[in-house]
């Protein structure tokens, strides 16, 4: 992890994004300022590896982790923090509404190696909201503050949150909420701009963002809707966010990371992967979350994540109902290889 002396932690990426600078998050250089977003399912130990690899980001952030499963010594649980050394820094999402649990959840999680807590406030499914947490912490004010508090008491490395701009659509809470996040203990806002009702329907509303940046003094991490560098760009330059978060653009996909940060440090755009590469690289996550989960789990749970790697190219539906049925690494090997031949053989044609 690096860190950054006091005096040097008014460090902030220039809004035009002229330089690979980086912004601190706490005593957490995040540099350069492009983070990819927590995904439940999606940013494991395997992927986070995979993404800080091709990708190098800033910061990689966990799927959210339950702080009751925690609570509850679940094995599954403490597995999904899988933080190796190639990952730092990385920040850890909980989620829950206890502020004991979750002061104790987020202790675990620093002794388990995360360089910063992020709480979740924006997640807006059942299972989760009716713990009190994810979104709902939208509903209840006070409580979302104690949390904050708790949490930052509790651990020495920073506490930030995630959320949403607000729970009604319309209802903008974000701009008044991240004050009192701020006054409560959070060292940086990150915002989906979207209302929790939206889910991921509709456009993200980057004025949002804009919007809670002129209102917090603690770093603005902007999210929702870049699916191409040049979207990072945008939302730096109308939002002067301190950084970007990649999600959905991400899956399947870790060289928009990559390009992106080229982008923004003005570098030459990388070539794209080749085929055999997109291939190779899908393989290499599955085989990585094997070694966590053991390869019948993995396989199958990255069913719908592999064919992504080769989204747009001819066979890719032959790809994806195949690997449906697929049970083993080596099978999958072949699948791809096959792919392969009879996109390459397309490409050819066309
Ligand atoms: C499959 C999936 C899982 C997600 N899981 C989480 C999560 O665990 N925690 C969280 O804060 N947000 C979660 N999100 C929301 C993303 O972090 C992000 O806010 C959202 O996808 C918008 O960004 P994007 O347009 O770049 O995808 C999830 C999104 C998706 C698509």
């Amino acid at each position: 992890m690096t860190t950054l002396a006091a005096d040097e932690s008014a460090l902030v990426v220039s809004a035009r994004c002229t330089g690979p600078r980086g912004f601190s998050i706490g005593s957490v250089l995040v540099n350069p300022p492009v983070i990819l977003a927590p995904m439940a399912d999606i940013t494991n130990g395997a992927y986070r590896r995979l993404v800080k690899r091709i990708g190098e980001p800033g910061l990689l952030v966990t799927e959210l982790i339950s702080t009751m499963a925690l609570h509850y010594k679940s094995a599954r649980t403490y597995s999904m923090f899988d933080i190796t050394s190639n990952q730092h820094p990385v920040s850890v999402q909980i989620f829950g509404s206890d502020p004991e649990i979750m002061a104790a959840a987020a202790k675990i999680a620093v002794d388990e190696g995360a360089d910063i807590i992020d709480i979740n406030m924006g997640c807006w499914v059942p299972k989760v909201c009716k713990t009190g947490g994810g979104a709902a912490m939208m509903k209840d004010e006070a409580t979302a503050c104690k949390v904050v508090e708790a949490v930052s008491s509790a651990v020495a490395v920073p506490v930030t949150v995630k959320t949403r701009a607000g729970w009604d659509y319309g209802k903008f809470a974000t701009e008044h909420f991240a004050v009192r996040l701020e006054a409560a203990g959070a060292r940086a806002i990150a915002l989906h701009a979207r209302y929790a009702v939206q889910g991921h329907t509709g456009d993200a509303d980057w004025s949002l963002i804009a919007r809670v940046k002129q209102r917090v003094k603690v770093p603005v991490i902007g999210n929702g809707d870049i699916k191409a560098p040049q979207d990072a760009l945008r939302m730096f330059e109308e939002t002067q966010c301190d950084a970007v978060m990649i999600g959905r653009a991400a899956i399947g996909n870790p060289w928009i990371v990559r390009d992106t940060v080229a982008l923004l440090q003005g570098r030459d755009m990388p070539p794209p992967p080749t085929l055999a590469e997109r291939g190779v690289v899908a393989l290499e996550h599955v085989t990585d979350l094997a070694r966590t989960i053991g390869e019948p789990v993995a396989v199958r749970s990255l069913r719908a994540q592999l064919p992504q790697y080769v989204r747009g190219y001819p066979g890719a539906s032959f790809l994806r109902d195949r690997i449906v049925t697929a049970t083993t690494i080596a099978e999958l090997a072949t699948l791809f290889e096959m792919h392969r031949d009879y996109a390459l053989k397309h490409m050819d044609a066309a």
